[in-house]
């Protein structure tokens, strides 16, 4: 099938007709975990810009504009400082070079545990501003009424459970949870208090696996692992991290590419050329018309 395209002067982005693909509702997600069972795993990575969107968006159900984006992206020492506005900024860039995947924007950290009121404040300009289809928020039972009070506003939420990154300062680090009795309790009690207040999905994140499949287990909602297990209903991981941007990656992160080497040696060979006079050739070079 083939496409014209019509350019959107205020975005710059070019528009397909028919868009080439349809776009997932959370809905149809949600659905795919139907009595305990998901036949076909969810698969979502984290997207912060317009053109990482475009080239994951055919492979992906769900697309997440991660709080990592400020340690990806922004060069920050933890997600604490990321900002709404930040959010939907990025939000906003992913949905525009999205056309087939459910587009999460992350509630970054300050702008939703202070109040179910505060927290629908954020979600709504959230929605309103990028056209993203939900939010995550982090927190198990504390933040169950907020999930429900979001969710029955018309508010889609994904859950976040296990290693939460927002509460870096109180968990201490990013160790794997779950390996005490009472944290492995802790994990499933909060799965499950994020499924009864209606999140259509929960996170499980860095987290020992048979813990991970018990919550995964107690929830009749889809889980996604990171750092979990296999046995999750679906798998996220950062983007960057999976295509080899950075030297040091969890070791629950598999690496399909290797990307910081191949753009570093790009680097070294235009410098090598620029340096040498070797770039630009004839081929970049523009000449006056013959004659
Ligand atoms: O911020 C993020 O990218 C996330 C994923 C790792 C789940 O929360």
């Amino acid at each position: 099938m083939s496409s014209t395209f019509q350019l959107d002067t205020s975005t710059s982005r070019a528009n397909p007709t028919p868009a080439p693909l349809k776009r997932l509702t959370i809905p149809a997600i949600r659905a795919r975990k139907a009595a305990g069972v998901t036949a076909e795993p969810i698969v979502m990575l984290t997207a912060y810009t317009a053109r990482q969107a475009q080239l994951l968006d055919a492979h992906c159900d769900l697309l997440l504009v991660g709080d990592s984006l400020g340690q990806v992206i922004y060069g920050l020492p933890s997600s604490l400082p990321v900002t709404l506005d930040m959010m939907i900024a990025h939000g906003a860039a992913v949905v525009r070079g999205s056309w087939h995947s459910a587009v999460l924007v992350d509630m970054p950290f300050g702008t939703y545990e202070g109040s179910k009121e505060q927290a629908f404040a954020s979600a709504a300009q959230i929605l309103k501003e990028t056209g993203a289809a939900g939010v995550k928020l982090e927190g198990g039972e504390a933040m169950a009424e907020t999930v429900a009070f979001l969710t029955r506003r018309g508010i889609p939420v994904m859950g976040h459970v296990g290693l939460t990154p927002q509460a870096v300062n109180v968990l201490g680090g990013y160790n794997a949870r779950g390996r005490s009795d009472a944290e492995a309790e802790k994990i499933v009690t909060d799965a499950r208090a994020l499924d009864q207040a209606g999140a259509f999905a929960i996170v499980i994140e860095g987290v020992v696996e048979p813990i991970a499949i018990a919550a995964t287990q107690a929830v009749s909602c889809p889980t996604i692992g990171i750092g979990a297990s296999a046995q999750c209903d679906g798998q996220v991981l950062v983007t960057e991290d999976m295509l080899g941007m950075f030297e040091r990656v969890p070791r629950f992160v598999r690496r399909y590419e290797e990307l910081a080497e191949t753009i570093a040696g790009a680097a070294q060979r235009y410098a090598a050329d620029v340096r040498a006079r070797a770039f630009p050739g004839d081929e970049q070079t523009y000449q006056p018309k013959k004659g």
